[in-house]
Order: C-alpha cells, then sequence, then structure tokens
C-alpha cells in the first residue's frame, strides 16, 4: 500500500513495565512532550501496556496534564451512550457496528455535526476484529495542502452548515421549553433561524481550522455524509479497491457494488435501530446525505466549495494521506482531531472499541463567520452539552427501549470476553518505534 504517512501513529511501547500505574506516571510527567507528539505525528498509538478495561483506559489517557474528558454532547447521536462504569468513555455506537463490517464508511472529524468538536479523539482496543476493521487515519491538514486553490480560497471564504435541528426537537429532547432552548442559543452564541418554515437551531461551522500548535491548516469536516451528493463514497471505494483486492474480501467488494447486500450484514442494526439501518441503506442506493435542512441549497454546505472541480483530486489526496495498524487488544490510540480525520474501516468478527473524547474546542458557529479560524488551545472550555445540562436540561428525557437493549446486550458481550491477564511490572524505561503503515490485510 503506498501512502505518505508513513511516520503515523507514533508507537509508544514499554521496554520493561507494562504496568498501568507506571504508564500514567509516565504520561503525567511528559504530558507536553506527549501533546507535542500528538500534533506532530496526528497520533500516538500506546502498546504493550496491561490496559483491561474502560475505567483503565480512561485514567491513562486523563492522566495526560490538560486533557478533560467530554461526557455531555449536545444533540449527540443516539447510540453514543457512556459504557457502564466509566465516567467519560463512549461506545463508538451501542445501536450499530462503526467497524469490522460489510460496510466502507467514508471518514470524519469527530463531531463535525454537532457544536462539541473535541481537540483529541481516544480510542481503546478491547477486542480487535477477526479480519480488517482498523481505525483507519488521514491526515486531513496534508489532504487540505493538496487541493486547489480555487476550492482553499473558496473553503477559506466562509463557513458552512454543518446542521440544524428544530427548536421543538432541542426542547422535547432535553425536557425544557422552546423557550428556553432560543435563550440558551443566544447564551453560547449558536444561531437560531428559520428553516422549511420551522424555527430551528443552526451550526455553522468553518472548515480550515489552524492548528494551535503546528500552525498547519485542516481540512476538519466529516467526509461521511457531506460529499455523497458529489459521488464521494463511490470514488474512495474506487480508490481503496486495490487494497481489498484479495479472495478474503470478496463478501464485502459484493456490498460495495450491490449495497442492498448490505442489509445481510446490517440484521442486527435493523432489530436494534431499524431506520437507522433502512436511512443508511438508502444513502448507500442513493449515496444521498442524512442532513435534512437546505439540502436544495448546496451552497450553504460545505460540498459547494468542490461543485466546480469535483472530489477526484480530494478523493486522490484522502487516499495519498491514509495510514491504519491492526489493532492489538489492550492498544490505546490517541488522534489529534484538529488534523486528523478517522473511521472504523470494513471487515470481519467480533470487534470491540471504545472511544474517549477530551477539550472542547472554541469555534465561531454564525453564517457569517470566516472558513478560516485558528482555535486556540484551551483545555478548560466546558462542552455546549454540559452548559444546558447546567441551564437545566436534562440528559435524556427517558431510556428508551432501544437504549435498555443496547445496555443489556453491551453487558452480556462484556460478560462473556475475559480481559487480558494483567502482567506484573519490571523497570521503568520506555522506547519510541515507529511502525509502517500497514495495508488492510
Ligand atoms: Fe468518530
Amino acid at each position: 500500500m503506498k501512502t505518505r504517512e508513513a511516520h503515523t501513529p507514533l508507537v509508544i511501547e514499554p521496554r520493561r513495565s507494562t504496568s498501568v500505574g507506571f504508564l500514567k506516571e509516565l504520561l503525567a510527567s511528559h504530558s507536553s512532550e506527549i501533546i507535542g507528539d500528538i500534533a506532530a505525528h496526528g497520533a500516538i498509538l500506546l502498546r504493550g501496556f496491561d490496559i483491561g478495561s474502560p475505567s483503565s483506559f480512561e485514567d491513562v489517557v486523563l492522566s495526560i496534564q490538560g486533557l478533560r474528558g467530554i461526557r455531555d454532547v449536545f444533540m449527540s447521536e443516539p447510540g453514543r451512550t457512556i459504557v457502564d462504569g466509566a465516567r467519560f468513555v463512549l461506545h463508538t455506537n451501542a445501536l450499530y457496528k462503526t467497524g469490522g463490517a460489510l460496510q466502507f464508511n467514508c471518514f470524519h472529524g469527530e463531531n463535525y455535526h454537532v457544536p462539541d468538536v473535541p481537540r483529541f479523539v481516544s480510542f481503546f482496543c478491547e477486542v480487535p476484529a477477526r479480519l480488517g476493521g482498523e481505525t483507519g487515519l488521514i491526515n486531513s491538514a496534508g489532504v487540505y495542502e493538496d487541493l486547489s486553490e480555487g476550492v482553499k480560497a473558496r473553503l477559506q471564504q466562509r463557513a458552512f452548515l454543518a446542521n440544524a435541528w428544530p427548536v421543538a426537537a432541542v426542547a422535547a429532547r432535553y425536557r425544557i421549553s422552546a423557550e428556553r432552548v432560543e435563550a440558551f442559543c443566544a447564551e453560547v452564541e449558536l444561531p437560531t433561524g428559520l428553516v422549511r418554515g420551522e424555527r430551528s437551531v443552526l451550526l455553522y461551522k468553518p472548515s480550515v481550522l489552524e492548528h494551535p500548535r503546528t500552525g498547519e491548516r485542516a481540512l476538519v469536516t466529516s467526509f461521511s455524509y457531506e460529499f455523497n451528493h458529489l459521488g464521494l463514497p463511490r470514488a474512495l471505494r474506487r480508490a481503496f479497491a486495490p487494497d481489498y483486492a484479495a479472495p478474503r474480501w470478496t463478501a464485502h467488494r459484493l456490498a460495495w457494488r450491490y449495497p442492498w447486500l448490505e442489509l445481510l450484514g446490517q440484521t442486527g442494526t435493523l432489530l436494534r435501530a431499524p431506520r437507522y439501518a433502512i436511512g443508511a441503506l438508502y444513502r448507500s442506493l442513493t449515496e444521498r446525505g442524512n442532513r435534512e435542512p437546505d439540502a436544495a441549497d448546496i451552497t450553504a454546505r460545505i460540498e459547494g466549495a468542490f461543485a466546480e472541480e469535483g472530489v477526484e483530486r480530494l478523493v486522490r489526496a484522502m487516499r495519498d494521506r491514509f495510514s491504519c495498524f491492526s489493532w492489538r487488544r489492550g492498544d490505546v490510540l490517541i488522534v489529534d482531531n484538529l488534523k486528523m480525520a478517522h473511521d472504523g474501516m470494513p471487515g470481519f468478527g467480533p470487534r470491540r472499541i471504545r472511544a474517549l473524547i477530551c477539550n472542547p474546542v472554541s469555534l465561531p458557529w454564525s453564517p457569517g463567520s470566516p472558513g478560516l479560524y485558528a482555535p486556540r488551545e484551551d483545555g478548560s472550555r466546558e462542552s455546549v452539552g454540559a452548559r444546558l445540562l447546567r441551564f437545566g436540561g436534562a440528559p435524556l428525557a427517558r431510556a428508551t427501549g432501544l437504549d435498555v437493549a443496547a445496555r443489556l446486550r453491551a453487558r452480556l458481550r462484556d460478560r462473556a470476553i475475559p480481559p487480558d491477564p494483567i502482567q506484573q511490572a519490571g523497570h521503568l524505561i520506555v522506547h519510541r518505534l515507529q511502525l509502517r503503515p500497514v495495508a488492510p490485510a
């Protein structure tokens, strides 16, 4: 597999001591260097330590000074719930598979469609997939560098519409009145307006972010959905096809060619979240986005910046700037969300990856904002979701039948697979090792 990202992720392995205590001490005493490494390489991989549970994963990541977990995300997607026994660790999604499945998804900067964009997103491998299921990374600073000057100028010019929610839907979700929702939006400077005649909360985003440490400019968006109308998923599957040429990928290749076959791989999702499964199938068949507001006015969305030129050059850049590695049980990956996009790659077999997001980034959200923005490095900011709870909102009206079923299933699954045995610590020495990116095996 050819790629220009031979230095991502930077791997940190123990030479002797594999204990969590040692690792936490190391991360706490070298936090500034670690954050510098994450920024320089785009991601670090902690491998070979005795990290056996989500709470241990949480302790390790949050031992880095300056990292603060995000628990409450404004209008977070369904199924994005906290794992039992942890404070911040999330199911990547409790309702459907986010990697290691038949689908070839696209890539995304975490939380593009909501205001609470994390500076860091970290992953923990409890169970690797039997085949594939890597977490693919795309250096979106490199992608931005490779775009044409015309597209760069259009991206820098203005913020684009990322999402919109009817005020009534926000009010119902947080069990407060519509007036309180409007008052809250005014307080946190989230614009409101009419979408198809309905009062709505609007979210605009700058999509070129200047990195607070490296000064690099990166295209930070969701490549999933935002470019569907321009045929990005199909072009991306074509670009990655040589990596999936081996006979073991036959079922996957068939599913990409005949999207209705994906239903076979989604029987569990169909039962748990039928609306999602049918929506995903519809999007695959029609290559359409999943967004509701202003779909007719593409100039409001980021795809408008690419309408003239198309996405071929973007897709080439994404493939060139891609890297991945095979997960091992106990691995922890910490990704810089201001310069890397990610997604779960196709695969087969049970796969359990947990997520933890940290440090909400302050961004302007109004339609008149510029498209280029330089966020400050500020780990003390509170998420919009947390502020809404303080404002009087309630977390979720009540657990739905789906939530209860998903929790029960996750608990049964957690019991079925015992964690790795804890090894004893030795001396306190680590060494760093660079992994070459590997092709999906
Ligand atoms: Fe994600």
